[in-house]
């Protein structure tokens, strides 16, 4: 992660300095090279006898904005009793933003469900009638469900009684003891507890936007870290708009059930070259970005047509 801050502005180059690239010719040669050599039916004769005639630079800046979110939200929920207390209303609850929530470290979704004190209460289990117990679905509390493969459900098998199903002619239920299961709501617990639940949420939300620019800055990268304000005086006012806008847009978004922890903005620099280049007389173009010179070129003079079968 970025953390210097920026630095002054270079002044620009003066408009004859375009015709000096920034990036060496054999530079961008190699990385062409090995370009070529890393597709699989690309010839490499282009890439090493292309004669570069012009190189043009451009940067494209990534302006990118992240905020850092709490939610909370708060609904009525059940669980098996497991032995808490009841404490509904033995003093008043606390409202969502008064109980305590720690926040992960920062930038990390997270979400945390939390028990809100003095709301909870016991009930017995409605669906199982405080049994702990309800039928089965599978065999329809039967404790039988298919026909037993043996005697295919005659129960008898060479005239005597089956033992694989003990002449019962079914197989007995897996899913069941005796046709009846463990109550899924109360956990075979009787009763339940029923209480406010606030859920809260930590989000990191991310916009970016990208513009292309062709003005030469010496450092690629600035960041700002917590709330952050538009970045003023940055050299490029379609960034600095793109910055106001979501900053305004997600500072006005948050404000109900939700807060903003911290913001963090960066802008990265991504220096793009055109390389103009003669092929066997002909003209053609690939464009060298990045810090890692990657190369791309959409219309390589020399692939071979196989087709892969
Ligand atoms: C259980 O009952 C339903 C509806 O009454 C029926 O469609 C299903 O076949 C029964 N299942 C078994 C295993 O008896
Ligand atoms: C069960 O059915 C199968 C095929 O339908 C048959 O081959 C087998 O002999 C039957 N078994 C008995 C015990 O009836
Ligand atoms: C975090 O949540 C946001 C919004 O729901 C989502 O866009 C983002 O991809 C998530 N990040 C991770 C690392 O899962
Ligand atoms: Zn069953
Ligand atoms: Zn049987
Ligand atoms: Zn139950």
């Amino acid at each position: 992660v970025p953390t210097e801050p920026m630095a002054p502005p270079q002044p620009g180059p003066a408009p004859e300095d375009w015709s000096i690239p920034s990036l060496p010719e054999d530079v961008a040669q190699e990385a062409f090279k090995s370009f070529a050599s890393s597709q699989c039916c690309y010839s490499e004769a282009p890439a090493k006898n292309g004669v570069i005639t012009n190189m043009e630079v451009f940067n494209t800046y990534r302006y990118r904005l992240e905020t850092f979110t709490e939610s909370r939200s708060t609904e009525w929920a059940t669980k098996p009793h497991e032995g808490e207390l009841a404490d509904f209303y033995t003093q008043t609850a606390p409202r969502p933003w008064e109980v305590q929530a720690t926040p992960p470290s920062h930038f990390t979704n997270h979400t945390e469900e939390i028990r809100v004190p003095y709301t909870s209460s016991i009930q017995d289990c409605n669906s199982c009638h405080a049994t702990g117990k309800i039928q089965c679905q599978q065999c329809n509390g039967s404790g039988f469900d298919k026909e037993c493969w043996v005697c295919n459900g005659s129960g008898t098998k060479n005239d005597e009684s089956c033992s694989h199903c003990d002449g019962n002619g079914k197989e007995r239920c897996t899913e069941c003891d005796q046709g009846m299961k463990e109550c899924e709501t109360c956990k075979g617990k009787l009763r339940v507890l029923t209480y406010i639940k606030l859920k809260v949420t930590f989000e990191d939300i991310m916009k970016t936007n990208i513009h292309a620019l062709e003005t030469l800055m010496t450092k690629d990268t600035f960041s700002s870290h917590f709330q952050v304000y538009p970045l003023l005086g940055f050299p490029n006012t379609a960034i600095v708009e793109a910055s106001e806008r979501l900053v305004r847009e997600q500072q006005s978004k948050y404000t109900q059930n939700s807060r903003i922890l911290q913001q963090r903005q960066t802008v990265e620099l991504i220096p793009v070259t055109k390389v103009n280049y003669k092929w066997k007389g002909d003209s053609h173009v690939y464009y060298v970005y990045g810090n890692e010179n990657k190369v791309s070129a959409d219309n390589y003079p020399a692939t071979c047509c196989c087709v892969i079968q």
